[in-house]
């Protein structure tokens, strides 16, 4: 064991304001990797929201991580109408960590036994870093996780629906901007073509959308040639000439400095935590560009989980509420427009209101 003082590394969890209800951090007795289970609000039901495998620079960088993503877990979970409450966790992996299949699955192991010590109040699925298969090695120590594969039984990845809840916010959003759900003839900036970037990617290029792409990893330029779309550097996405900016890879992209540069009328993404600070709201306001609130937006995995999850669910109304989410966004920026507000004041007024209602 060594002992350090805290103080200065305590200093980015200063920053963020701790209204959670529980947060368990404890290093893995088989894989010794430091988890952190954060449960925000169990207001509305059990918590859920899915579990990250993530190298971050420091501990108190991934415990922040998990305490900002479990508060967002309640806005979404609250903004899409569903009866589950915001939670989260991180398993941080320093940087350069890079594990092997066996070390995941003691990861995943540990895992299920800091879920199962939570004693229900918050289930987990799988998030940037884990998948379905990894889902199944943590549903051998607790029974709260979802998204299994169909293999074991479970409803498998949830990326579907959330590429489907964002491909109905850019309609919505375009439709706002232009008065049109169109998407042939608009141009999107889409950076990060991961598991939702990639499909939302592959739809607004049969719809007929001009596409500008980009991602850290290079090995994804080969679906930007297979759409026909144009690949530019990380660092250029941001500032080019276009109608949408679509953020499909990790949070915190919106920094002041990408506002101010930023070239189009509207943003909206998957990625969680766009902004880097909630003042960038108002920022993207002032410069006339249409935020559209991202844990509104990304929704759609969620709405999956929970509505497959239970018994003789119904695909058809599944899809009908994910293709909802578009009404949610068109009504929030209905609202915003209305009481002269941000987007996000809008959106985060739906969910605490809902929130409200339950207490
Ligand atoms: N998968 C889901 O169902 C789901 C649900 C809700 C929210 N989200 C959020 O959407 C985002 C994408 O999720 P995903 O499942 O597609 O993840 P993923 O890991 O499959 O894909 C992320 C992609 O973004 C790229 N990337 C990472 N950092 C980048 C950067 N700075 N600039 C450009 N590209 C970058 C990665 O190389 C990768 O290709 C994440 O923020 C995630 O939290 C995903």
């Amino acid at each position: 064991m060594t002992l350090t003082h805290p103080a200065a590394a305590l200093d980015s969890l200063a920053q963020i304001p701790l209204s959670h209800e529980k947060v368990l951090i404890e290093t893995g007795k088989r894989s010794g990797l430091m988890i952190t289970v954060a449960i925000h609000s169990t207001r509305l039901g059990q918590a859920l929201g899915g579990a990250r495998l993530w190298q971050y620079a420091s501990w108190t960088d991934a415990v922040a991580d998990a305490l900002r993503l479990s508060a967002a877990m309640t806005l979404k979970n609250a903004a899409a109408g569903l009866n589950r409450g915001g939670g989260k966790c991180v398993i941080y992996l320093p940087l350069g960590t890079v594990l092997t299949d066996a070390g995941k699955r003691l990861a995943m192991l540990d895992l299920g036994d800091a879920i199962e010590s939570m004693k229900g109040a918050y289930m987990t699925a799988e998030d940037v870093g884990t998948s379905a298969e990894l889902m199944a090695i943590v549903a051998e120590r607790t029974s709260h996780v979802c998204g299994l594969p169909a293999a074991s039984g479970g409803v498998g990845e949830p990326a579907d629906a959330t590429a489907a809840g964002v491909y109905a916010s850019i309609e919505s959003t375009l439709e706002a901007l232009f008065g049109s759900r169109e998407v042939r003839g608009r141009h999107l900036v889409i950076s990060g073509l991961g598991q939702v970037g990639g499909r939302v990617a592959t739809a607004a290029a049969a719809a007929g959308a001009t596409l500008t792409v980009t991602d850290i990893n290079p090995d994804k330029r080969a679906l930007a040639d297979e759409l026909g779309a144009r690949w530019v550097p990380v660092a250029d996405a941001h500032r080019v000439h276009a109608d949408l900016f679509v953020p499909c890879g990790l949070g915190g992209v919106l920094t002041s400095a990408v506002i101010a540069e930023l070239n189009v009328l509207g943003i909206c993404g998957a990625a969680n935590n766009q902004l880097e600070n909630p003042a960038g709201a108002a920022q993207l306001n002032a410069r006339g560009i249409l935020w559209a609130p991202d844990f509104v937006v990304n929704a759609g995995g969620v709405v999956y989980l929970d509505l497959a999850s239970e018994p003789n669910a119904d695909r058809a109304k599944i899809t009908e509420r994910v293709a909802g989410i578009g009404s949610v966004l068109t009504q929030i920026f209905t609202d915003a427009s209305a009481s002269e507000i941000t987007t996000l004041a809008a959106a985060e007024l739906l969910a605490v209101t809902r929130l409200n209602a339950a207490s």
